[in-house]
């Protein structure tokens, strides 16, 4: 079990297999697979995609697969995950972090907006030492998203996935956050502003 969570726009809640259905139409967007496939993919091999990342999911408690709806519509979903791709050595206190949303939700501010509150639940409540995230280094809207959620670049390497995807031979990159970046960045969001400085006091006249 994973716990809900919840964001100011989003409602993070575990998957269910009757999501399958709509994970079904966002991966027949091959704008949304751009970067992940080699293009709009079965039914079948979506199922096959979901029981594997469940799988992986469940192995560490806490961490998971969410779906997260606005008003109640779903926007897409959100991994963390135990690392488990090719060239990920599977260290504990890790978590591999991912997202997919539905393209009329894209440039909203969603994917960061619910990859804080993951970072939140990662570092403070599993307290996890290190989440990181892996893209196609051409795949510009995910490493954005990293960039935004203080993610920092951390390596790049080769790629399995298939070379027909326009820049795989480019390879992937990773980003990372430890928990003491995480918290030193929560301690400087959270320090009060500087005083403002006073103005200058005008010249006194004479008398
Ligand atoms: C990647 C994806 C999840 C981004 O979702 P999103 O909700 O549009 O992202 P956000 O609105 O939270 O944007 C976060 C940052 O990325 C930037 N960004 C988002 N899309 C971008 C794009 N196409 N080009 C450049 N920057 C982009 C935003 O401007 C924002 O930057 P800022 O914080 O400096 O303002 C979405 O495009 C998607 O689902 N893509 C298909 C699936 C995919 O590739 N997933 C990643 C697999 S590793």
């Amino acid at each position: 079990m994973i716990p809900v969570l919840a964001t100011e726009r989003l409602l993070l809640r575990e998957w269910r297999d009757s999501d399958i259905e709509v994970e079904a139409a966002a991966s027949a967007d091959p704008e949304v697979m751009r970067y992940l496939d080699v293009g709009a993919r079965t039914r079948e091999q979506v199922a096959e995609a979901h029981r594997r990342r469940m799988a992986v999911g469940q192995r560490v408690p806490g961490l998971g697969f969410w779906v997260g709806f606005a008003s109640k519509e779903f926007v897409g979903w959100w991994i963390l995950q135990p690392p488990d791709g090719p060239g990920q050595p599977q260290t504990p206190g890790e978590a591999d972090l991912g997202y997919r949303l539905l393209r009329r939700w894209w440039r909203q501010g969603l994917a960061s907006e619910a990859g804080r509150e993951l970072l939140r639940y990662g570092f403070e409540e599993l307290r996890l030492g290190r989440i990181f995230a892996q893209t196609l280094a051409v795949n510009q809207p995910s490493r954005a998203v990293m960039t935004s959620l203080g993610m920092s670049f951390v390596r790049s390497f080769p790629t399995d996935m298939p070379t027909r995807i326009a820049g795989a031979e480019q390879g992937e990159v990773e980003y990372a956050l430890t928990a003491a970046e995480w918290r030193a960045r929560q301690a400087a969001s959270s320090a009060p502003t500087a005083a403002p400085r006073r103005r200058p006091e005008p010249p006194r006249g004479p008398g």
